[in-house]
């Protein structure tokens, strides 16, 4: 057995405390899983009662991209782990205090620093590591794009380096396409509007969240475990719907767990990434990684012994983990229909009549039109009939403005 660590009393001098970056609807499942292990958790984000804020011990509202504010506020709570939940953070920062052995950062600060800019991961993964991934070129300008574009040839896709959720991407079929995606791009970019990667259009069967968990063995030593194959549905770059498992064939499902344990073991530390594959045939490229849960797993708190939360709650603190599946299952996405603050939901109960289904609606604050405000999960004996399930409780949930 090895020696691990002590699990105090939170708001006491014993507590082990965990500083969560960013306290969205992810977040707040791992917050959850962690308060059940009496875990002090301090939950921070950029506006007041995020979903995780409501189910931490403390909350705070900061701007974590700026990296005086945030080491202020770690140097104030000195907790044990700090978990970015999100990508837009001074990662930079975190690095530094890593590095100064102040804090142990969630999978690794340079994880973070990688994988929140396109450019980092992409030539990690591709550069380094030699694992298979579409063509691509970076761009700094409307006459590097138009070469880059040129380079990784048609169909192809602009995304800014810094973005995410589909926000500022585009699929160009010609030349006549890239002054548009240039222009869209720097409006949908997070930080450096002026930088962007064109991707050759991958014509893939189908897309997989590989979820890929770091955690320590018996032995001590760490081991990697696989969930199951995840697969989903993207509209406009933003997940719509997750099922788990995804069938693949046992030729594309070896390489796509030789992919996700070359990146993870690169990247190092513990706990969950969400590795995103694309699949033909037998083939598989690396799409890209994100060194925590994923929005797609959350499936996973339908389908699986242990959520995604569950397993990097528990990966983090350097105790045992268990992937299996449970049950087929699948998620569907409720969005917020409105833009207004305090919405409120009609139809749960009649959602939740839908035989094998449970509900997610996260408590944030505003509503937007298309922000993600709940899921519905849905398990069953087939993965279909879980879909079914999924979509008919999401449809039930009707947002209204009160
Ligand atoms: N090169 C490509 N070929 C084909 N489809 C692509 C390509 N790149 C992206 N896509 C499609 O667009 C979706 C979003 O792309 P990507 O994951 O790179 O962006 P994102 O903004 O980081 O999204 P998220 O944060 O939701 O994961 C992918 O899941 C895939 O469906
Ligand atoms: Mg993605």
């Amino acid at each position: 057995m090895t020696t691990s660590r002590l699990f105090g009393t939170p708001l006491s001098p014993s507590a082990t405390k965990v500083m969560l970056l960013g306290s969205g609807e992810l977040g707040k499942e791992v917050i959850i899983s962690l308060q059940r292990l009496g875990v002090e958790v301090i939950a921070v984000d950029r506006y007041p009662n995020a979903p995780g804020h409501q189910v931490a011990h403390r909350a705070h509202v900061i701007d974590m991209t700026d990296g005086a504010a945030l080491s202020a506020l770690i140097a104030l709570e000195k907790p044990d782990l700090v978990v970015p939940e999100i990508e837009a953070i001074a990662t930079e920062t975190l690095l530094a205090l890593e590095q100064a052995g102040q804090i142990t950062c969630i999978p690794t600060a340079r994880a973070a620093m990688l994988t929140m800019n396109r450019e980092g991961i992409r030539r990690l993964a591709a550069e380094e590591l030699g694992l298979p991934t579409s063509p691509y070129r970076f761009a700094s300008s409307l006459e590097e794009l138009q070469q880059a574009c040129a380079h990784v040839g048609f169909p192809c896709v602009v995304k800014p380096v810094m973005s995410s959720s589909g926000k500022g991407q585009s699929k160009l079929d010609s030349a006549a396409d890239v002054a548009a995606a240039w222009d869209y791009a720097a409006s949908g970019s997070r930080v450096d509007a002026g930088r962007v990667i064109a991707e050759g259009f991958i014509d893939f069967d189908y897309e997989i969240t590989l979820l890929t968990v770091r955690s320590v063995g018996a032995d001590g030593q760490v081991e990697t475990g696989f969930c199951e194959p995840i697969g989903h549905k993207q509209v406009q770059g933003d997940y719509v719907e997750s099922w788990q498992p995804h069938p693949m064939d046992p030729v594309a499902l070896d390489r796509a767990r030789d992919i996700a344990a070359k990146v993870t073991a690169d990247l190092g530390g513990c706990g969950v990434f969400g590795v995103e594959l694309f699949v033909k045939g037998e083939m598989v490229w690396f799409s890209e990684v994100s060194p925590r849960p994923h929005d797609t797993g959350m499936v996973t708190m339908a389908s699986q012994v242990q959520s995604e939360f569950e397993l990097h709650a528990k990966a983090i603190l350097g105790l045992p983990v268990n992937v299996a599946l449970r049950a087929p299952g699948a998620s569907a996405v409720i969005y917020g229909q409105h833009d207004a603050t305090g919405i409120a939901f009609e139809g749960v109960a009649d959602a939740l009549r839908v035989p094998g289904t449970d509900l997610r609606l996260f408590g944030k604050p505003e509503s937007f039109e298309r922000r993600r405000m709940g899921v519905a999960l849905a398990t069953a004996g087939d993965v279909d009939t879980a879909r079914q399930r999924a979509l008919e409780a999401a449809s039930r949930v009707k947002p209204v403005v009160r």
